[in-house]
């Protein structure tokens, strides 16, 4: 299945793209914003990527790649499916620094939602983000998220507790935007 916003397009992530993720996951500068302690081993990259690959019924992972050069520049990920409740949570990250705010996450991000509303009938679609990541938070409200509240010491990197902004999407809310921005 492979997503196709206006900038980027997103494929399913293969065996073969662990070394690619083992040096992005692994970038300090990138971390900083990520829920993941690093180093994280190649041989549990290696593990990761597999299950990424084969436990594809609850959550899919995706590759950003620019649509215009077919470079891989991130990835991003639809969790927790629950098809009951129609609901699932989203991780992303573009991994070299020169694209960030360039668009190209928002747009990666409306594809995927359209993919989640569209294809999957979720109704909701939830986002979790550090205080000190503001560029997150925007580009997310951007694609109609909205703020919903805070999680105190949600999370322990290395020891110390991080805060979690909850940010979340309705499919009411992402079809208004998705239709203004032209994805529908
Ligand atoms: C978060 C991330 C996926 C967003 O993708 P992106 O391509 O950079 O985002 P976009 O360019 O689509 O949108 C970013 C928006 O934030 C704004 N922005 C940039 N820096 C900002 C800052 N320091 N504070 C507030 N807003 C900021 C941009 O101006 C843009 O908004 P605009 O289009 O209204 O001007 C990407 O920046 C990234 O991977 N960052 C590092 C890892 C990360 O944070 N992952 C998410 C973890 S929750």
């Amino acid at each position: 299945m492979v997503l196709v916003g206006k900038t980027t397009r997103l494929r399913p992530v293969r065996l073969s793209d662990t070394m690619m993720l083992y040096r992005w996951i692994n970038n300090k500068r990138l971390n900083r914003f990520l829920g993941v302690e690093i180093p994280i081993s190649l041989v549990k990259e290696r593990k990761k990527v597999r299950d990424m690959v084969t436990k594809i019924k609850y959550t899919k992972h995706f590759i950003i790649e620019r649509k215009d050069t077919a470079e891989p520049i991130g990835m991003m990920s639809l969790h927790h499916i629950d098809i009951h409740n129609k609901k699932a949570t989203t991780g992303a990250y573009i991994a070299y620094e020169k694209y960030w705010g360039k668009g190209y996450g928002s747009d990666a991000k409306m594809a995927l939602l359209k993919y989640a509303f569209l294809k999957l009938k979720l109704n909701r679609v939830v986002s979790h983000v550090f205080p000190h990541n503001p560029r997150s938070a925007r580009y997310s409200l951007k694609c109609g998220y909205k703020k919903e509240g805070l999680l105190r010491q949600n999370l322990c990197k290395k020891g110390k507790f991080y805060d979690s902004i909850i940010l979340a999407v309705l499919k009411q809310d992402w079809f208004k935007v998705a239709k203004k921005q032209g994805y529908i």
